[in-house]
């Protein structure tokens, strides 16, 4: 993994060819795509960021917002001399910090990836939730939302027949730094509505959710598919919100199909 002085983005970068730019949701770091990275690697090149704050990049004292991380990441590729137009394949909040990036970043990207998220920004109940949560977590530390937020995040099957996965998950959100935790919810309640940007999308666009997703249904990520044009919409069964981590067998045959398509 790689950090550099100048980038607030540390990045693991395998394989050639097409780039593919991995960002993780949250609580998270990039190794929710450790399946990606050994496998997506061999036919492409895996880029998968950990977002500043989150991962090894440097805890975050400020705040920060969604469009910070866009701008972040399009730093990182300057800086890594990337010119090439990348596939954006964001989770969750990775997909919201996708939408700024399009919109502010356009001639970045190839083609884009929305796993497990949504364009519409939070009601005053979700925004107010999220700022009683920023508050808890710098007082209680990330452990005491770490299992509860696993639980939420991995779908029933995976939970009963896969408790590693729902472990290594609250282990990823444990050692996620409290003041990184709470800036992140902070940008996540500010954040700007997107929806509007749906219609205008041009480049391919793939959406993907967990057959179990609770926290961005199927039929929210179905409507959404359906306000972009000539996108793709495909289920993961047995996955909730972290598809990739949790069947990644299917996650990585819709991507591959994908990028096969488009490039
Ligand atoms: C995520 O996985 O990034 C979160 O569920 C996003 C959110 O809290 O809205």
């Amino acid at each position: 993994m790689n950090q550099s002085e100048e980038c607030e983005v540390a990045v693991v970068d395998h394989g050639v060819g097409h780039p593919l730019l991995l960002v993780h949701g949250f609580p998270l770091d990039h190794s929710m795509w450790e399946h990606q990275i050994a496998d997506l690697s061999v036919d492409f090149r895996v880029l998968a960021v950990d977002l500043p704050g989150f991962g090894i990049s440097q805890p975050l004292e400020t705040p920060v917002s969604i469009c910070d991380f866009a701008d972040a990441l399009a730093a990182m590729l300057d800086q890594m001399r990337i010119d090439q137009p990348v596939t954006f394949c964001g989770l969750s909040m990775g997909g919201y910090i996708g939408w700024q990036f399009l919109k502010h970043f356009p001639k970045k990207v190839h083609s884009l990836i929305a796993c497990d998220t949504r364009a519409v920004n939070d009601d005053d109940r979700t925004a107010r939730g999220r700022r009683l949560m920023a508050r808890q977590v710098v007082k209680d530390g990330s452990d005491s939302i770490a299992a509860g937020m696993a639980k939420k995040l991995c779908g029933q099957t995976t939970f009963d027949r896969n408790p590693d996965v729902t472990e290594q998950v609250a282990c990823m959100i444990r050692s996620t730094d409290r003041h990184s935790i709470a800036a992140g919810q902070l940008a996540m309640a500010d954040r700007e509505d997107a929806t509007s940007l749906l219609q205008t999308v041009k480049v391919p666009t793939l959406f993907i959710v967990g057959t179990e997703d609770v926290v961005t249904p199927p039929a929210e990520m179905k409507a959404m598919a359906d306000m972009v044009d000539k996108s793709k919409f495909v289920e993961i069964p047995y996955a909730g919100h972290l598809a990739p981590l949790e069947n990644p067998t299917a996650f990585n045959a819709a991507v591959r199909q994908f990028l096969e398509s488009t490039i």
